[in-house]
């Protein structure tokens, strides 16, 4: 081999190992319910894939299996590209937004946001830069000493936000994150989701049953299937276009959203008005 062909190998970065392999993952719950059968799912770092499917399709399950919430039945989940504890989990390396923004109501904004800090032993001091940090990113930070209560739902969801992004995961999964919140608000967290990513280079896996959300933020849609749950269809999304108001009125989007809405409808078995 010359030296030419030497140099022009793939290195390690180019050959760069998926983040997360879900491979022929099933799940049972003791009720009997087959949540998901056979699902297999690999997640490239920097991807942001929406898991779009019909209610009870196992996205929450498939999502919080991710997450090491919850065991499998069979099957297997790898992370190839990193460190790994005694758990089977990437450290440190997940940060998890809920349908509900799950604050505690007796903190301040900053309390909220210190918790995943606090419970890796983090003086409240040590932490303070990075609360603010984070609080800024999401446009918070002159909330910091704010309550819940006081707060509008799309500023309770960015706390939900912030506090699963202090701990700088590399992975961020988001359960249907807005689907309780009017469209203007959803749409303005849409942004604010996409910026994020792209500021950071954060994977993200966000689960929808909108075909509109999946189309706008993705670069790959994973529709899944019910009864029991698994993976119908994949494909990517590529766009020259900035993800902005104008994408929303481009042909573009328009077409994305056709696909995606023709392969949930197959999904849903299709009938269209399921
Ligand atoms: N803790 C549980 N115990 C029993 N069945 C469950 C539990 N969680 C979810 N399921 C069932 O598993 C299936 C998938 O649920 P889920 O993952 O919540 O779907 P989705 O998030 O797509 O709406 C549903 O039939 C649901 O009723
Ligand atoms: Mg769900």
């Amino acid at each position: 081999m010359s030296l030419a062909e030497t140099k022009a190998a793939p290195s390690k970065e180019t050959r760069k190992r998926p983040l997360v392999v879900m491979q022929s993952v099933s799940k049972v719950f003791s009720s009997g319910t087959i949540a998901l059968s056979g699902m297999s799912l690999t997640v490239e770092s920097g991807e942001f894939i929406s898991l779009l499917g019909p209610s009870g399709c196992g996205k929450s399950t498939a999502l919080r299996i991710i997450a090491g919430l919850g065991d499998i039945s069979a099957g297997k989940i790898d992370w190839p590209s990193s460190r790994i504890n005694s758990k089977g989990l990437p450290e440190g390396d997940i940060g998890f937004v809920f349908q509900e923004p799950t604050l505690m109501p007796w903190k301040t904004v900053f309390g909220n946001v210190y918790l995943p800090l606090k419970l890796r032993g983090v003086s409240k001091a040590d932490a303070r830069e990075r609360i603010m940090e984070v609080l800024a990113t999401v446009g918070l930070e002159d909330f910091a000493d704010a309550f819940p209560r006081e707060l509008s739902g799309g500023m309770k969801m960015r706390v939900s936000i912030a506090r699963a992004l202090v701990t700088k995961p590399k992975l961020l999964l988001m359960d249907e994150p807005f689907a309780a919140l009017d469209e203007i608000t959803r749409q303005k967290l849409n942004d604010d989701v996409l910026r994020l990513w792209k500021a950071t280079g954060i994977t993200v896996i966000f689960v929808t049953h909108s075909v509109f959300e999946s189309a706008y933020l993705s670069n790959r849609i994973v529709v899944m299937k019910a009864r029991p749950g698994r993976v119908h269809a994949d494909f990517p999304l590529t766009t020259s276009l900035e993800r902005d108001s104008h994408y929303r009125t481009s042909e573009e989007y328009r077409q994305a959203c056709e696909t995606a809405s023709r392969s949930l409808i197959e999904a849903m078995g299709g009938a269209e008005d399921h």
